[in-house]
């Protein structure tokens, strides 16, 4: 019998994996520059970053590296002027880049499509062009609604190009939650397709988009632009659509790039938080450009040979930052995937990877649970030799999973990079680096110029070993500039929880190696797939629902999912009128959500109450429900939950 001493030494994980002598020969920063970045970024965090800077073009070099006199409201590279497209594409046009592949893409039909950085150049140039004759200037927002087709990194390009700012809603975000994210940015041009194909199926986002913009206020959206994927039938509404195709025919594959300040917004992407509304966060042309470039070439150790499958979606953080802006900063060549990862078979990625020859694969923990849900025999079917690390992003990956996607896709032969990070923080903050001792199931260490760390409630920190809350103390040049009108939420949410320090919203402890070990979040936001959904927008979602008086959601563990939801429903008594049983009801409250908020909402089940449980105050509480469906024990904590 196991004592309760060794059980507990059962539950650490004491594998360790050491880096191939090769790897650390080869890497973009060896040990002893490591050493050194970390000395100098902890001695002098400014001048660290400014060497990152200096990587890059500027038009204008920066009067001070950091401005931290309105903190939180930090400013990086102040005076700095520039455009990352500069960087991105740009540049790559004068040298041996040129002719390199910037973009591989594959259709989920197996159909294929290359762009060299010079191709992809003419093609931004030209929808910049047609933006610009839109009517569309510096500072104005331009709404992308795109599924994973080239089109989409080009009209990210192009709007950063002409100083725009993209505002990315996911292709599997709703038409309600589309119009809300048009009418938050008075988005003026919408660019967006005919549909795409996942999992066999052929998805028409037109007819989404048309929905959303019923309603939608003033002249946001005055002009949609749509690029023809499908060849579906579409309606298309005179004068407000036009074809992409159309666009770009007349126009010059020259085009002037923008001088940004570099505190002027690139982008603004949705996310969740624990408010019923989702927020946008602000990321700026120079900080952001410093810290994406940066951490993908030393924690992704780019060379001139990679090619960089990224599987996240173009429209997360994932997706910008190291599925667009990383790889493109640093000239490599990405793989960008329309598709199901399992259509038409389990190999598909492991194709994928083979087809082009990937060096690098950066997926996520659900993509890794898929793959052994259907075992080994898949990736041994392709030949995977080329690939040299692997990563992973987005939620917790267990020391299991791990292990099954070093052994069976990494051939026990490639670092697995676990990158913890954020839709706020723009880059990588806690990695390994392919040189670095690996320990499955943590995250890593904080990467040179990040001051992480780990605390209580009062913001002290807590022993090596012990879980509290990750906090970072020090700006990094990746970071947001604010949520995008919400000065109040800004602060209130990340720099108010605790004093003196960015409040993540994540729980995690900090071995006595440094190692830190990513235990879940630690608010009211679920991780489904990889996904951020607060429980309150879900909540929200349901109480829009016509026989919803009031409901609580909850995450339930789920083995490929990670996370689902769990709805607790208090129904008015009238919907017995209506529905023939408590199944119709939920039948039709699942179809309710996925018309509020997206497919991207997973519900486990719907459960009809009489009444929730709430504090004194009238706080639902969560805790309670979570505990009741996982059948632990709960105790009521007044100070806690009140
Ligand atoms: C939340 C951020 C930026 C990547 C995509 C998600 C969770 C992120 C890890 C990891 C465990 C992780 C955290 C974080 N998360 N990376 N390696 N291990 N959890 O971006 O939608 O902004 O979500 O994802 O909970 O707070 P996001």
């Amino acid at each position: 019998m196991p004592t309760p001493a060794t059980l507990d030494a059962l539950l650490v994980e004491e594998r360790v994996f050491r880096p191939a002598p090769a790897t650390v020969i080869e890497a973009n920063v060896k040990p002893a520059e490591l050493a050194e970045a970390y000395r100098l970024a902890e001695a002098d965090p400014c001048a660290y970053w400014e060497q990152a800077a200096l990587e890059l073009e500027w038009h204008r070099k920066w009067d001070a590296v950091l401005d931290d006199s309105r903190a939180p409201h930090y400013r990086w590279f102040p005076g700095a002027r520039g455009n990352i497209v500069h960087n991105a594409l740009d540049r790559h046009v004068h040298i041996w880049t040129k002719n390199k592949l910037a973009l591989i893409w594959e259709g989920e039909a197996g159909d294929c499509r290359k762009f060299t950085y010079f191709e992809l150049y003419r093609e931004v140039n030209r929808f910049a062009c047609a933006l610009r004759a839109l009517g569309v200037s510096r500072g104005d927002r331009v709404c992308l609604y795109m599924p994973p087709v080239p089109e989409t990194v080009v009209a990210m390009l192009a709007t950063a190009k002409i100083g725009a700012v993209h505002v990315f809603v996911f292709a599997g975000y709703s038409a309600k939650f589309l119009r809300e994210r048009i009418n938050d940015a008075e988005a003026k041009v919408l660019v967006t397709a005919d549909g795409f194909y996942r999992g066999g199926r052929c998805i028409n986002l037109k007819t989404v988009v048309d929905e959303a913009l019923e309603g939608v206020r003033g002249d946001a959206a005055e002009t949609v632009v749509v690029v023809r994927r499908t060849g579906d039938d579409i309606d298309m509404r005179e004068p407000r659509d036009l074809y992409y195709h159309d666009l770009l025919r007349q126009e010059s594959p020259e085009a002037a790039t923008e001088i940004m300040e570099a505190g002027e917004p690139l982008f603004w992407l949705p996310t969740s938080g624990t408010t019923g509304r989702p927020k946008s966060v602000v990321h700026d042309h120079g900080g952001y450009m410093v810290g994406a470039h940066h951490t993908f070439r030393t924690v992704f150790d780019i060379k001139p040979t990679d090619i960089h499958f990224c599987t996240a979606d173009p429209g997360w953080i994932t997706g910008h930052t190291y599925g667009v802006y990383g790889p493109l900063l640093t000239g490599a060549t990405v793989i960008l995937y329309e598709g199901h990862p399992l259509y038409p078979q389990a190999d598909r990625l492991p194709a994928i990877i083979e087809r082009y020859g990937a060096t690098i694969f950066y997926a996520t923990p659900t993509l890794v649970r898929m793959l052994m849900r259907y075992g080994p025999q898949y990736p041994k079917k392709r030949d995977l030799s080329t690939l040299r690390l692997l990563g992973s992003v987005g939620e917790p990956l267990s020391p299991e999973a791990w292990m099954w996607f070093y052994k069976h896709i990494g051939r026990s032969n490639c670092p697995v990079l676990d990158t913890w990070w954020q839709t706020e923080t723009g880059m990588a903050m806690l990695s390994p680096m392919p040189i670095s001792v690996l320990k499955p199931g943590s995250v890593g260490k904080a990467l040179p110029g990040v001051a992480a760390d780990v605390v209580d409630a009062a913001g002290a920190p807590v022993p090596p070993g012990q879980g509290g809350f990750l906090v970072l103390r020090k700006p990094w040049p990746g970071m947001f500039s604010g949520l995008a009108g919400d000065e109040e939420g800004y602060r209130e949410a990340y720099w108010e929880k605790i004093p003196g320090a960015y409040f993540a919203g994540d729980v995690a402890r900090r071995d006595e190696d440094g190692y830190y070990w990513i235990q879940g979040r630690a608010d009211d936001v679920l991780n489904i797939a990889g996904h951020r959904l607060g429980t309150a927008e879900i909540e929200a979602a349901l109480c829009a629902h016509r026989f919803v008086a009031e409901a609580a959601v909850i995450g339930v563990p789920d083995k490929i999912k990670g996370e689902v939801a769990k709805a607790f429903v208090v129904a008015d008594p009238a919907w017995t009128g209506a529905f023939p049983d408590a199944d119709a009801l939920a039948a039709d409250l699942r179809g309710h959500l996925r018309r509020e908020l997206g497919p991207i909402v997973i519900l486990r089940g719907v459960e009809l109450r009489e009444t929730l449980p709430r504090t004194r105050s009238g706080k639902i509480l969560r805790r309670a429900l979570r505990a009741e469906e996982l059948g632990e024990p709960y105790e009521y904590r007044s100070d806690a939950e009140e």
